[in-house]
């Protein structure tokens, strides 16, 4: 099926007062973005902030955009991959914008995926005290979640995302069709934060997966469909809880088991983000079927052999290369998770779609479960 060159937009709103914006998904959105800036900041230039991959492929056309809808805009153009959230290429950017002439009233705009958004957005956190800016994605994962919500940071020496801000976008411009230059790798990894949405609280979106997942990797309209469900779960989660205080940490699941691998593999190429939130929620998902008897086993393998049949790893005989030990696994968990009394918080699932918060998880019973799931390699 060919895709079409543009689609109607899908609007979610983000409700949060006087910090309320949309996200606007659809084909061919790009298009718009100098006349939707130009609306609601009549006047205002822009600083568009992305990558050195994206560049390549949508800088100009994002540009094309702002100019003809008569939106002054410079570029910042910074190196790809995650090593951009340092405090050096923070203070580059900064220096960038501030060169630019960005006074309170003008706007960053940051172009690219979650890297780009969390680094621009933190600069337009604390450039000139905060200014606005517009979060443009262009990956799957920055489509349905780092885009939404406002979290922005660098990272710091001693973990990721330790630097940051709580800054929300004032517009998020999902071009559904700039994902078709996406990595399938990419795409796939991805693909595990939205399938998270079905698996945390949404039990028909995740059987609406199951059968259509092949149309939202195709460039089809199932695409633009997936993206606008999980962004109204985001959306409702983030309007509920904006500062994390409560429900929006289910948005961890799988994070908490993901985090460590991640970090067990140096948050380098072996394992991607997605990848290791995969393999995160599986282990969650088995841990609750398991250990803590919540969720039937038939339940917890049906929402493991989807995620294998895209093609995400689901068990950690999927990651490359060797692992640490049970004991560095569960210290980069502590390091993640504050550890009281022996106990430890866990988002768990009750069933497809019933996930909570746990406060009171035994390590010991965590450590147990991983030592086996270790002893499987
Ligand atoms: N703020 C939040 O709420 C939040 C939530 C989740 C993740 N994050 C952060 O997001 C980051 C991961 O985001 P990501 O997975 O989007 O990684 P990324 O921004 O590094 O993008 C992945 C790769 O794809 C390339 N790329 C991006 N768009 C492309 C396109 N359209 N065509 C071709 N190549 C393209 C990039 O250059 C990069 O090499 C992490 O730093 C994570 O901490 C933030
Ligand atoms: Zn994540």
């Amino acid at each position: 099926m060919t895709a079409p060159l543009r689609s109607d937009p899908t609007v979610v709103n983000v409700a949060l007062g006087a910090r309320s914006y949309d996200i606007v998904i659809g084909r061919g959105v790009l298009a718009s973005l100098g006349a939707r800036i130009a609306a609601l900041r009549p006047g205002a230039k822009a600083v568009i902030v992305t990558d050195d991959n994206v560049a390549r492929y949508h800088l100009e056309p994002a540009e094309a955009a702002m100019h003809e809808a008569g939106v002054a805009a410079s570029r910042v153009v910074v190196p790809a991959g995650e090593a951009s959230k340092s405090y050096r290429v923070f203070e580059q950017v900064c220096e960038a914008i501030i060169a630019s002439r960005i006074e309170r009233d003008d706007l960053v705009v940051a172009l690219g995926g979650g890297v780009i958004g969390d680094l621009a957005g933190f600069a337009a956190s604390v450039v000139r005290r905060g200014v606005d800016y517009v979060q443009v994605p262009t990956t799957l994962l920055a489509d349905v979640d780092s885009s939404v919500g406002g979290k922005t940071a660098i990272d710091s020496a001693h973990g990721k995302n330790l630097i940051g801000a709580f800054h929300q976008p004032m517009l998020v411009l999902a071009d559904t069709a700039l994902l078709d230059t996406l990595p399938d790798r990419e795409f796939r990894a991805g693909y595990a934060e939205l399938a998270k949405y079905g698996l945390l609280g949404d039990a028909a979106f995740f059987a609406w997966l199951e059968a259509n997942w092949r149309d939202v990797f195709g460039a089809a309209a199932a695409r633009e469909h997936a993206i606008a469900v999980a962004c109204r779960a985001k959306a409702a989660i983030v309007a509920r809880d904006e500062r994390e205080t409560g429900d929006r940490a289910l948005l961890n699941l799988g994070h908490t088991f993901g985090h460590a691998l991640e970090a067990a593999c140096g948050f380098s190429d072996r394992l991607l983000h997605g990848e290791a939130i995969a393999a995160g929620m599986a282990l969650a998902f088995e841990f609750s079927a398991r250990r803590q008897g919540l969720i039937a086993m038939a339940d917890a393998k049906r929402a493991i052999r989807h995620l294998a049949e895209v093609g995400l790893p689901t068990r950690v005989n999927d990651i490359p290369g060797p692992l640490p030990s049970v004991d560095r696994l569960m210290e980069l968990i502590g390091q993640d998770k504050k550890v009281r009394r022996g106990m430890l918080t866990f988002i768990l699932v009750r069933g497809i779609g019933a996930a909570f918060i746990e406060k009171g998880v035994d390590a010991r019973e965590v450590r147990t479960f991983l030592s086996e799931k270790l002893a499987e390699r």
